[in-house]
């Protein structure tokens, strides 16, 4: 398994080119499914988790093309052809946003058998409104044997226009939800909707395939079925985390980095934080340029949904509290087990404790470099943060994690000026 070593200490300075969101990329290849013309997709991340994702869509029959040869942000996905309508264990447990295949593939084939998710590091994370609300459009769905079997039953010969109330708002839920309601007949109302700029850049997509989809970046989005898609074109929106997750470095190691290609205004309340934590920023349309000079700021924040501080940003912004000055405290509301980089990094001399859903965090003047392992993709974030603050070597193990979620984060970092390797 790689590894990651790297020697604390040196601030960052230069620039970094943020990829295309990986949150937006996942369901944005499963729309592909809804259609048997092409989808042509530009600023996709080369990520462990979208190669995941391109594998399962090949075993479901879709080709994939790259059209610049060795350039993987360009991609064409063509699903004229559907081979199986199911999605396997064997795939599903290494990558729970395969269950993105589900909303699709019923719309589409009117049959799904897709594998329940087990759970992962971070929480159980079931799919029970994904299930409730296929239902509400009509689904007939069992779950046997640890799969679950949909399909659009006589007299019913598609699904169903419906209200649908999501009991929490859920990203993926409402991703499925809004896929399958593309195709239904009559009007789907998705209320308590997710409005992670992700979902947006999803339905800005499904807009362009022919969906009549309405209340965009709001939490009531409203879907008047369509017989069928055709092909599209779209550019993949740039991820906020991995901007975040370099903002964070900024503000541990120090230095002078220009954030290129991002969406500063899908992250206002992380850089609220920052800005509160003392990082300096200049924000353009597409870019950030920050600097930090000095010790942090301890800040107390608590995940929530969408527009409010993302539970995806939390351990990045737990690693800065560490060597922060001041305490700070840190709940996160989302998840139920999303502290697992706390030991992990009083390991390295930080100091947390854990109540609850809070972590109560005592910044230390500094960290010590110390052999660390990544539990989960965030978790890996944080850990590479604290790494590259801390003194002397910190090497963190099972950075497979890391890669799901962040392509080459290592090169971006040495481009910077960290003194980072990776180990085979
Ligand atoms: C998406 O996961 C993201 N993944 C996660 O990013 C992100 O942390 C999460 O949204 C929250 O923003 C992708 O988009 C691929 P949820 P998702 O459904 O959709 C509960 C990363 O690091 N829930 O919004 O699985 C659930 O248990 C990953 O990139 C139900 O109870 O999250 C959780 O407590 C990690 N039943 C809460 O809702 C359901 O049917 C929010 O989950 C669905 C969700």
């Amino acid at each position: 398994m790689d590894k990651l070593r790297m020697v604390g200490g040196t601030p960052l300075k230069g620039e970094v080119t943020i990829a295309g969101a990986k949150n937006a990329a996942l369901p944005i290849l499963c729309a592909c499914l809804l259609t048997n013309q092409p989808i042509i997709l530009r600023n996709v991340p080369d990520l462990q988790d979208v190669r995941t994702m391109l594998k399962l869509l090949q075993e479901i029959g879709v080709t994939a093309s790259f059209p610049d040869a060795g350039d993987r942000s360009h991609l064409v996905l063509n699903a004229s052809i559907i081979k199986s309508s199911e999605a396997t264990y064997e795939m599903v447990k290494t990558m729970r946003a395969s269950i993105l295949v589900l909303g699709p593939l019923l719309a589409r084939m009117h049959s799904a058998k897709v594998s329940l998710p087990g759970g992962c590091a971070i929480g159980a994370r079931p799919v029970d409104q994904h299930i409730k609300g296929l239902k509400a459009m009509g689904a007939a769905i069992k779950i046997k044997s640890g799969y679950i079997q949909a399909e659009i039953k006589p007299p019913l010969e598609r699904l169903k226009g419906a209200s649908i109330l999501t009991d929490m708002i859920t990203v993926t839920g409402t991703e499925n939800l809004l896929m399958a309601a593309t195709l239904a007949t009559g009007t789907t109302v998705l209320e308590n909707a997710a409005r992670e700029p992700e979902v947006g850049d999803l339905a800005e997509l499904l807009v362009k395939m022919g969906a009549k989809i309405s209340g965009i970046g709001s939490d009531k989005l409203i879907i008047e079925g369509v017989e069928q898609l055709h092909g599209a074109e779209h550019v993949v929106i740039p991820d906020r985390i991995e901007a975040g997750t370099f903002l964070c470095a900024v503000a541990a190691a120090g230095g002078e980095v220009l954030v290129k290609n991002c969406r500063p205004n899908t992250l206002d309340a992380v850089l609220v934080k920052l800005k509160d934590a003392g990082l300096i920023m200049e924000v353009g349309p597409d870019w950030i340029k920050a600097s930090m000079k000095g010790r942090p700021k301890a800040v107390s924040f608590r995940t929530s949904e969408y527009p409010a501080f993302p539970t995806d940003m939390q351990a990045q912004l737990m690693a800065v509290n560490a060597i922060a000055s001041g305490s700070s405290t840190i709940t996160e509301t989302i998840f139920e087990n999303r502290f697992m980089h706390v030991q992990e990094l009083n390991r390295l001399g930080a100091d947390i404790a854990i109540e609850g859903n809070t972590a109560i965090v005592q910044g230390e003047e500094k960290l010590s470099g110390a052999i660390v392992m990544a539990t989960d993709l965030r978790a890996s974030a944080s850990l590479v943060i604290a790494g590259l603050a801390a003194q002397g070597e910190t090497q963190v193990d099972r950075i497979y994690h890391l890669d799901r979620g962040y392509d080459r984060m290592e090169q971006k970092l040495t481009r910077l000026g960290a003194n980072i390797q990776r180990i085979k």
